[in-house]
């Protein structure tokens, strides 16, 4: 600004200085504009990311680092065994490139299936692998499939025409391109046929058979040219097929981790987000507590709270009993249920979890999920154990979701209860106030309190009057919808983070949730990135054991616990194939999307039984080894890891017990503890050598 006062004090002088006067500031504009630059430029690289100057950048969203040591090394022990890849399954790699004689999609179809898929997010992208590989098995062209919760009758933007809100749509056909034939429309003839509900359709189950595709579904689309595929259970093929069609498995997870790749928008934010948290420096944890009102419900976890969520989610199960969702009597024992391993890990318990292992309080956790049942409340004891505890909200402007949404019609104006305060009138008050009038005035009104809506009707008041949930507003349909959208930002970061650790693996209908389909990608994509697969029955048993001073855990306890979780990593993977893989191919497409290295993986003779060691032989004995093309000089690394790993583990260090001990527990405890320490060293020697190579 000073730039500019010469100019006007040199106007009242002679005109012959005027105009030079003008170059001289314009000079000293130019040289200012310059200095500002340069400054900014040092600013940004030369301290890189020191403490202070990468706080002030990142201050613009709400999350603010607090970190206890700027820099953190990468290279010591203790490093590798919370960061570090997962050493036993590095030889794995992705590979789902087709086998043997594969065709390309015959010209001549035997016509259009047409598909429309509900559900919600796994749901929608479980259904379009299935889909794709029907229209495979069929010889058919398939239609850019319709999902229904994303169509602009819910209210989002007219831009987007349902799977393109989520997906985006030419990668997606031009990726399938040597797979099936992919149009965006159904022709004309067709188009009005289907809206005179002429064309042919089938309502297909989770689990249809290849054989019921090609007796009953291929006749019907031979004669009409045309079936439509109603898919309203998240999928529509078992998840295991014969082993004369694995090569379908295969295109299954292209469809999954190469073509579907999400909307332009939505991937740049998520790209944006994961950069924010990246700019840290450090290594991030991604959570997903997997606490969905239906899944509670229907896995009979009401009693978890102590609140009216208890009752919403009674209210749901008895909703689900009533369509036959649920098989069971309406109130059961949530404590057994638990114990069982049948219920989410609560946030508080996953935060002693990571604690315990040794993750320090200064942690980035990312925190996922559309919809976290029970609210800010149950997350408190996380935020209380973990100062970074971050999510998509900390991490981007209201602006920058928004335009994400694209531009949408304002429901917010039609209806009476709205989220939006006041503003305006907020701002024309005082203003009237300040040129009103002479002094002294009385104090300017006070701002109108905020209404929400669910001060004035409560959002939960129908729970005690009716049966049935009230309908879905258009407002929360659009909701819904843009929860996808969250839930592909998450997805996104989910799959990218050093750590995942889930909640929970089950949705409402007790199929492999959200959780189970990112650690399904993270095992195609990097098999060895580290995946807490926690044997929840077993976790839920030994957090019992301390139920009554959860935060002052002895060290015997913590050191079991430590050892369970690191056995988890691995064996996680035998109870996961077993389990998931029967429900959701996605969940863990392994052996068949990837390949191995080695000849054979060697398979752990420490795991923890017997059967457990042959599941994990059936899992990763079966994988084939990897194309030569696909060896390149991995070789020198692996031996200098394997150099490492002697080391390795006399790290197992006592960073939990020390954080633990922050909060109160007595001194004579941390003497017994240390006295301890070379015993525990020992047993993690022992346990290093049988397991982690
Ligand atoms: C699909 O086409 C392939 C070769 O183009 C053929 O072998 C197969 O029998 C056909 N399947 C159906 C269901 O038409
Ligand atoms: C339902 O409750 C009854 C009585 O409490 C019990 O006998 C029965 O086994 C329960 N059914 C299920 C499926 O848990
Ligand atoms: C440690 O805690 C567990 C669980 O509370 C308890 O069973 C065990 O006896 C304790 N061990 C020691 C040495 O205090
Ligand atoms: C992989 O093969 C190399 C040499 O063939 C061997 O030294 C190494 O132990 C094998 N690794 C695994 C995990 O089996």
């Amino acid at each position: 600004m000073k730039w500019v006062l010469p100019t006007a004090a040199g106007e009242g002088k002679a005109v012959v200085f005027k105009s030079k006067l003008k170059w001289v500031a314009l000079f000293g504009l130019v040289l200012s504009a310059f200095s500002l630059f340069t400054h900014f430029l040092l600013a940004r690289y030369t301290d890189g990311f020191a403490f202070s100057e990468y706080k002030s950048s990142i201050t613009i969203f709400a999350w603010r680092p607090i970190f206890e040591n700027a820099d953190l090394s990468t290279t010591t022990a203790l490093y590798r065994r919370l960061w570090g890849p997962v050493r036993r399954l590095e030889s794995i790699h992705p590979y789902a490139n087709p086998r043997g004689n594969y065709v390309a999609p015959p010209s001549q179809t035997n016509g259009f299936i047409f598909v429309r898929i509900r559900g919600g997010f796994h749901e929608i992208r479980n259904s379009i692998c299935d889909v794709v590989v029907v229209a495979r098995l069929l010889n058919a062209t398939l239609v850019i499939p319709e999902i229904q919760s994303t169509t602009s009758s819910k209210g989002i933007s007219t831009q987007f025409k349902s799977f393109a809100y989520l997906y985006n749509d030419d990668q997606f056909m031009a990726a399938l391109a040597d797979d099936v034939k992919i149009v965006k429309t159904l022709p004309k003839n067709l188009k009005g046929a289907r809206r005179k509900k002429e064309i042919p359709s089938f309502k297909v189950p989770n689990s249809a058979s290849p054989y019921f595709y090609l007796h009953h579904v291929l006749p019907v689309l031979n004669r009409h040219s045309v079936v439509e595929l109603v898919v309203p259970d998240g999928g529509c093929l078992q998840a295991l097929l014969p082993s004369h069609l694995e090569e379908y498995q295969r295109l299954r997870c292209r469809v999954a981790f190469h073509a579907l790749r999400f909307r332009e928008e939505v991937q740049e934010l998520a790209t944006k987000i994961l950069y924010r948290i990246r700019a840290s420096g450090r290594p991030f944890i991604a959570y997903d507590p997997g606490m969905t009102r239906d899944a509670l419900a229907y896995h009979g976890c009401a009693e978890l709270f102590q609140d009216v969520h208890t009752e919403l989610i009674q209210h749901k199960r008895a909703w689900m009993i009533k369509r036959g969702i649920v098989k069971g009597n309406l109130s059961v024992n949530s404590a057994e249920q638990r114990l069982n391993g049948l219920c989410p890990l609560m946030p508080e318990e996953i935060g002693i979890l990571l604690r315990t292992y040794g993750y320090s309080w200064d942690t980035i956790i990312y925190l996922s999920g559309g919809e976290v049942f029970g609210g800010q409340k149950k997350l408190i004891p996380l935020h209380a154990m973990f100062e970074n505890v971050v999510d998509r909200t900390s991490l981007s402007t209201p602006w920058e979701l928004n335009k994400m949404y694209g531009r949408e019609a304002n429901l917010v104006d039609k209806s009476p209860n709205t989220f939006i305060p006041p503003v305006k009138e907020e701002k024309r008050k005082p203003d009237a106030w300040k040129t009103s009038g002479p002094r002294p005035r009385p104090l300017p009104p006070p701002p109108p309190r905020v209404k929400y809506p669910y001060n004035i009707e409560g959002w939960w008041g129908w729970v005690a009057e009716s049966d049935n949930e009230p309908e879905s507003t258009v407002m929360e349909l659009r909701t819904n919808a843009h929860k996808l959208l969250w839930e592909a930002i998450d997805y996104t970061i989910c799959v990218e983070a050093d750590i995942f650790v889930p909640g929970f693996d089950r949705d409402g209908r007790g199929n492999p949730n959200f959780a189970s389909l990112v650690m399904g990608h993270r095992l195609y994509q990097f098999a060895a990135s580290k995946t807490y697969r926690l044997d929840r029955k077993e976790i839920s048993r030994r957090l019992e054991e301390i139920h009554d001073h959860y935060y002052q855990a002895n060290h015997t306890w913590m050191t079991s616990l430590r050892r369970q979780m690191r056995r988890n990593l691995v064996d996680g993977l035998a109870e996961q194939f077993t389990k998931s893989k029967p429900l959701s191919f996605l969940s863990f497409p392994l052996p068949e999307c990837s390949c191995s290295r080695n000849d054979s993986i060697e398979v752990s003779s420490h795991a923890s039984s017997p059967s457990v060691h042959s599941k994990l032989h059936d899992v990763l004995g079966a994988m084939h080894h990897c194309p030569s093309w696909m060896d390149g000089g991995d070789h020198v690394v692996s031996r200098s890891r394997d150099k490492e790993s002697e080391e390795e583990d006399l790290d197992e260090d006592d960073s939990g017990a020390l954080l633990f001990r922050q909060s109160g527990e007595s001194s004579n405890e941390g003497v017994a503890e240390m006295s301890n320490k070379e015993e525990t060293q020992i047993e993690d020697q022992e346990e290093l050598e049988g397991g982690e190579r």
